[in-house]
């Protein structure tokens, strides 16, 4: 267990669905609401949340810049060829770095790998809160549901939404207590068609049945991609230090991270998220 940590897991085997680009968001956003953060990188290979910090520590000492980092955990990788051995040893790891972060945080974030791996499904039996980010389309979708094109009714539960219902069995069973599972919109075009139409007819009616709540998730926005490099978010823009200036498309971006932030009724959130936003006449 994470001490009194909240744990929020970003998970969804879909790769490229935007979890990354939510946790180093999210881990951000609540530094700068005044909480300690903890972070955990479950993508061994890529590492991309682990990069994304790493180059933030990086710009802060090439800047001098004062930006607040997220603690980042290593869960080591096991070197046993016994597959059986090597998930109990690595899950064993996980429990230790998750125990060691909840010692000084508020918040652990955790970031999975956009696969279907025995760690991820572990830190998932761990989650107050699971946030799984989709693309919006209806192809990415089917993990959650499917659907029939002429009843636009949900005909059975997908492969995601299966697993999360059997983790959230084991959580209650070992933790005693449930998780809070929040889907988001990814990546939304600014245009209207007829698969963002049928996205936003569909998901409402699934989310009663499969047992998650939908929130507004991130546009499709350069700025989510652009500051990579330099380990920035969008909370960051204004003091980071790299010529950019706030623009009406930043705040947008700024907007929906709130929302966001409010959205998952996260313990003592709502109450802070006024530090976000700068005063108004600015
Ligand atoms: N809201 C957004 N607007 C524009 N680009 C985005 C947005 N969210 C993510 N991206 C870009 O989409 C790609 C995938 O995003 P990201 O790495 O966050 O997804 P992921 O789900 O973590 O992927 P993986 O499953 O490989 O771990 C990246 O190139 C990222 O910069
Ligand atoms: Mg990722």
């Amino acid at each position: 267990m994470a001490g009194r940590a909240h744990v929020v897991v970003i998970g969804n085997e879909k790769g490229g669905s935007g979890k990354t680009t939510v946790a180093m968001h999210l881990a951000v956003g609540l530094l700068r609401l005044g909480f300690r953060v903890g972070c955990i990188d479950l993508d061994h290979r890529q590492q991309s949340l682990g990069r994304y910090i790493a180059n933030r520590q990086d710009w802060i000492g090439r800047s001098k810049v004062v930006l607040p980092v997220p603690v980042l955990g290593a869960v080591s990788q096991s070197v046993s060829d016994l597959k059986s051995e090597s998930v109990a040893e690595e899950c064993r790891a996980f429990d230790g770095v998750l125990a060691g972060l909840g010692e000084t945080a508020d918040f652990i974030v955790v970031d999975c790998p956009g696969a279907d791996a025995p760690l991820a499904r572990h830190a998932h039996t761990h989650a107050d809160t699971l946030i799984t980010p989709i693309n919006d389309s209806l192809l990415d979708l089917d993990l959650l549901g499917q659907l029939d094109p002429v009843s636009r009714e949900l005909k059975r539960s997908g492969v995601y939404a299966n697993l999360v219902w059997e983790l959230r069995q084991e959580r209650r069973k070992r933790h005693k207590s449930g998780i809070d599972w929040v889907v988001t919109r990814s990546r939304l075009s600014a245009l209207v068609d007829r698969n963002k139409l049928m996205m936003a007819e569909v998901l409402p009616q699934m989310q009663r049945v499969l047992g998650f709540r939908l929130a507004e998730g991130f546009g499709e926005r350069v700025i989510y991609r652009y500051m990579f490099l330099w380990g920035l978010t969008v909370l960051d823009v204004e003091q980071a230090c790299i010529g950019m200036e706030m623009t009406k498309s930043h705040q947008s971006a700024l907007d929906e991270v709130c929302a966001l932030l409010a959205n998952l009724w996260l313990p003592r959130v709502n109450e802070r998220l006024d530090r976000l936003r700068p005063p108004a006449g600015r």
